[in-house]
């Protein structure tokens, strides 16, 4: 069968490489600023043959180029975890300054947690050549978090234990929240950004 992508893997390729040396780029600058690297570490993939298209059933669209490409908006994707929440934001917006990258649509996870308790920032881009990608940006908390949760929608039998699981995944993504906040408040304090109390 036909790659989904058609035509396109070559330039998917190519526009995910420059959007990581951007990222990369954004790294070094911020490390020779200020001493520290916003980054803990950047994963990145373009979405499996399958995994795009079974999205596209789900999503109800037909098995085509034009969907893989241009209807969904995640066929690159980037999940950048960071040691704090000022790095997400410092990343997102140096992200949205690189040359050739539009903001599509946004996600914040973070100000506006789904019920379940996942946080992250999502950011979709809007490429040159009509290309997008959807970038991730979470701490190291909530990526581990995210992971934890992850197996439980894959995990079916979880029988009389799913309600418990859920709700102590709940309570944990609230603590680490408030953890994340502490680290924060901390982490302005030692370098002056915040009067000691
Ligand atoms: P799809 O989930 O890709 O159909 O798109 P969507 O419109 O729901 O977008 P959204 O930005 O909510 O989610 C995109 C991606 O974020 C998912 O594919 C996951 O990688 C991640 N994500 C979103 N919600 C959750 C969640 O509740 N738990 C976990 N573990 N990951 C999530
Ligand atoms: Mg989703």
């Amino acid at each position: 069968m036909e790659s989904i992508y058609g035509i396109h893997m070559e330039a998917l390729l190519r526009n995910q490489e420059q959007l990581l040396s951007g990222i990369e780029k954004i790294r070094m600058e911020e490390k020779a600023r200020t001493g520290e690297d916003p980054v803990e570490h950047c994963l990145s993939r373009i979405k499996s043959e399958e995994s795009m298209r079974e999205k596209c059933r789900r999503k109800g669209l037909p098995e085509t180029t034009e969907s893989a490409v241009h209807i969904i908006h995640d066929a690159i994707g980037i999940r950048i975890v960071c040691p704090l929440i000022s790095n997400i934001y410092l990343m997102r917006d140096a992200i949205l300054a690189l040359p050739g990258v539009v903001l599509e649509e946004e996600k914040d996870y973070i100000r506006h947690a789904k019920p379940n308790g996942y946080r992250s920032c999502h950011i979709i881009l809007r490429l040159e050549d009509g290309y997008f990608a959807e970038i991730q940006l979470r701490t190291i908390s909530m990526d581990t978090w995210a992971a934890l949760e992850h197996q439980v929608k894959y995990k079916k039998e979880l029988g009389e234990n799913v309600e418990l699981i859920v709700s102590e995944l709940k309570r944990c993504a609230d603590e680490l929240a408030s953890t994340d906040l502490s680290m924060q408040t901390i982490h302005d304090m030692i370098h002056g950004e915040a009067p000691v109390l």
